[in-house]
């Protein structure tokens, strides 16, 4: 497994490894879900790249980067048993360097549930991804559902402007209980980690009185709301029932609906979702 620091490096490999090339972008502090990208792209390609790169630019000023989880020495352990062939990890002054100063937006769909909590997110969400993208040229680029809005975003980038690369996206990995993964589950205290548990709840809870007929998101709402509002140590930032593809919200259930939520357990906010049909 090769460790590449520069961009220009990783252009120059790039030349070098057998097509097609399956890569997975990641922020590092690797967990089960990061490992199932990992192995699906190991299977559908010949060449697997990983980047770990903690992206300033799609934190807030109020949120804390450097308090995000890191341990490069266990990832890069856990990407060579994955039969990981390249990890680029760029320092942030590569990627970034001074007279730094093109963005990419992506437009509407960033103005609403993650975008309107965490206003400039998806701009540098999508301005990374674009520069990762044209930096590892992969064939195939491996994203999951747990970030539901990322995916619709990168996406619709990848069509708007035409990249010349497919996005597949795999299913949220979950605990045993229900919790999805998450490198934030780790700033949970035993008793926040239980509490957790009321976003996986609130979205089953959907999903069961969904397939027993109820259509109304309105009700649907507000019986997920009651759910995560009984559990003490949570506080609830959105819960939305939208259409899947545009995140318009919905007074009615249609297919495919995208039902999801953000909810602050202690000082940690967490996000989950589930899509109905
Ligand atoms: O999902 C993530 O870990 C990040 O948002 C990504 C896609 C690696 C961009 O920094």
């Amino acid at each position: 497994m090769k460790i590449v620091e520069t961009i220009a490096d990783m252009k120059r490999i790039r030349q070098q490894i057998v097509e097609p090339v399956g890569f997975v972008p990641t922020m590092g502090y690797l967990h089960e879900g990061h490992l199932s990208l990992v192995r699906w792209a190991r299977l559908e390609n010949p060449s697997v790249v990983v980047s770990i790169f903690v992206n300033p630019t799609q934190f807030g000023p109020q949120e804390d980067i450097d308090r995000y989880p890191c341990d490069p020495q266990r990832d890069l352990a856990l990407l060579e048993k994955e039969g990981t062939d390249i990890v680029f990890m760029p320092p942030v002054a590569e990627m970034y360097p001074q007279q730094f100063s093109s963005w990419v937006e992506v437009g509407e769909v960033t103005d609403r549930l993650e975008g309107a909590s965490r206003p400039g997110h998806f701009r540098g969400v999508s301005t990374v991804v674009a520069k990762l993208f044209n930096i590892v040229q992969p064939t195939r680029a491996y994203f999951g559902q747990k970030d539901a809005q990322q995916v619709i975003v990168i996406k619709k980038m990848v069509a708007d402007l035409d990249m010349n690369l497919e996005v597949i996206i795999l299913p949220t990995v979950r605990e045993p209980d229900g919790l999805a993964m998450s490198s934030r589950n780790t700033y949970l205290n035993p008793e926040e980690r239980q509490a957790a548990l009321v976003l996986y709840q609130a979205l089953t809870l959907a999903q069961q009185l969904w397939s027993q007929g109820e259509k109304d998101t309105e009700k649907l709402r507000r019986e997920m709301l009651t759910l995560i509002q009984e559990q003490p140590l949570a506080s609830i930032d959105y819960v939305s029932i939208a259409n899947a593809e545009t995140l318009d919200e919905l007074d009615v259930v249609n297919l495919p609906a995208l039902v999801s939520l953000a909810v602050i357990i202690g000082k940690t906010r967490l996000i989950d979702n589930v899509v109905l049909g």
